[in-house]
């Protein structure tokens, strides 16, 4: 099963402010929709019940809810308790791509057992509350960096880049 970190951050690695996304860049969410098509997804609490967690997450999608709080519910999703587990449920659900979608804690700790980082850089600097992880050069290497220049509909320019592991 291939384990794959997706995310969007800023030039500062910000990645949210007040549990929501601080741009708005329709390319990336095209991208993102893109990236995610047919994979079994995994989500930290707060990310599934921020705004965005509505337009990801429906009862057609196989993902799992990463809590802490044992006596969490949903009507949709299945709740694990770590990051091993949404990995392990994955797996025990025959998934082929996990896609991991964060938030800041979920990737800290998914940066051991993903082995591919798919990211959308926001060429701006912003205020946030949420930061993306640093990622080490000795771990990761850029496979793909593909840079486009704002334009009408999206207001910053952006990368989409893609890191695998080392092995
Ligand atoms: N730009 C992007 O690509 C992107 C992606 C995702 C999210 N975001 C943004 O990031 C922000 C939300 O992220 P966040 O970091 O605040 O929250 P989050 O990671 O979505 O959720 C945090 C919660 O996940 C659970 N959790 C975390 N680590 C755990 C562990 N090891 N074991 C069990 N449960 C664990 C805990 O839930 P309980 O409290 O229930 O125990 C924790 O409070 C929002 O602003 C959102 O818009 C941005």
């Amino acid at each position: 099963m291939q384990i794959i970190i997706v995310a969007a951050k800023s030039d500062n690695q910000v990645i949210g402010k007040e549990n929501d996304l601080v741009w708005y860049l329709p390319a990336d969410l095209r991208f993102f929709r893109s990236t995610i098509e047919g994979a079994y997804l995994a989500t930290g609490r707060k990310s599934f019940e921020s705004a965005q967690g509505d337009e990801v997450f429906g009862p057609h999608r196989e993902f799992v809810i990463i809590t802490r709080n044992k006596g969490y519910q949903s009507n949709i999703g299945k709740i694990v308790h770590s990051v091993e587990a949404a990995i392990a449920q994955a797996a025990a659900d025959g998934a082929e791509r996990l896609c991991i979608l964060g938030g800041a804690g979920i990737y800290e700790q998914a940066m051991n057992l993903a082995d591919t980082l798919v990211l959308t850089e926001v060429h701006a600097e912003f205020e946030g509350d949420t930061f993306f992880p640093a990622i080490d050069g000795a771990k990761w290497r850029e496979v793909s960096r593909i840079r486009y220049p704002k334009d009408a509909e999206n207001v910053y320019d952006y990368s989409f880049v893609v890191y695998e592991k080392i092995a």
